[in-house]
């Protein structure tokens, strides 16, 4: 495994890679990596001849009043797992290498699918990671990119983006990846306390009380919402910051759940926001 700093050099080394016809997998990630993570790059291996990974803390995509400074971080061990993994090459530009001083450009998805759940509480944080990504992909030219499920709306903003920009790469959304009690994994989990851990276990049983509803065949969008919402608000240590139950390829509100649907919800426990969704055919 070969680490990259460089922006030139990683370009130079996927130019060369596609010059000689290999099929390159890219899994964009902020480290701290867990098995979600892994996940991904299990996936690319299986499909790609080369994995990149990019481990990035991006400060475009973090809010001024959010954690960027406080975010885990731990290169020494992202190394040791990612070489475990089988990952070819790991990119680990830096800010200023990213962002020099005078960037002004961005990459921006217009409409509903940036204007609601995740981009109310924070604003510009989807410019902020496609454009990232965006760039992320002019550097390491991947064949396939791969993202999870676990952030829904951004998987599908990715996709806009790829669609509407004629973008020649395969973007593939992975399953999410839980613990064994159903919490999500996610890099922020280190923030939680023992206690906050066990409140953190109503984000996920919230929604699997949703698609049970929708299992038995409520099809009514707001029935299942409140449900949802009802758990949730149960629980006096859960702070709720949205759930939907909308359409799960445009985000689009429907009064009746039919076809592709997402049940999503973010809540603050304690000081940290947690997300989390259920994927249903219905
Ligand atoms: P990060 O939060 O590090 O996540 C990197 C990738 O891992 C994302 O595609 C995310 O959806 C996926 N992932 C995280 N937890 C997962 C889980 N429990 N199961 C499956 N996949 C999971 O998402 C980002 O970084 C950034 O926004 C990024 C795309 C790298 C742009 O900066």
């Amino acid at each position: 495994m070969e680490v990259i700093e460089s922006v030139g050099g990683m370009q130079e080394v996927a130019l060369g890679m596609r010059r000689q016809g290999l099929c390159i997998g890219l899994v964009p990630t902020m480290g701290f990596l867990h098995q979600g993570h892994m996940s991904l790059v299990q996936r690319a291996r299986s499909e790609c001849d080369r994995v990149i990974m990019s481990i990035f803390v991006n400060p475009l995509q973090f809010g001024p009043q959010e954690d960027f400074a406080a975010y885990p971080r731990n290169m020494e061990r992202d190394l040791a797992l990612a070489r475990e993994a089988g990952v070819d090459y790991v990119f680990t530009p830096t800010g200023a290498s990213m962002y020099p001083e005078g960037f002004s450009t961005c990459v921006e998805v217009g409409g509903a699918m940036t204007e609601k759940m995740c981009a109310r509480s924070r604003p510009g944080h989807f410019r902020g990671v496609t454009t990232v990504v965006m760039k992320l992909f002019q550097i390491a030219g991947p064949d396939r990119a791969y993202f999870g499920q676990k952030d829904a709306q951004q998987a599908l903003v990715i996709r806009k983006m790829a669609a509407d920009l004629n973008l020649p790469l395969e973007i593939v959304t992975c399953p999410i990846v839980r613990e064994a009690d159903g919490l999500a994994l996610s890099s922020r989990n280190v923030y939680l306390s023992p206690a906050e851990r066990e409140t953190a276990l109503d984000l996920p049983r919230s929604l699997e009380v949703g698609r049970e509803l929708v299992l038995k065949g409520e099809r009514r969008a707001e029935q299942v919402r409140s449900a949802i919402l009802g758990h949730l608000s149960a629980s006096g240590a859960i702070r709720v910051d949205y759930v939907v139950a909308c359409n799960g390829q445009t985000l689009d509100d429907v009064a009746e759940l039919q076809g592709p649907v997402l049940l999503a919800a973010a809540v603050w426990v304690g000081k940290t926001r947690l997300i989390d969704n259920i994927y249903l055919e219905v």
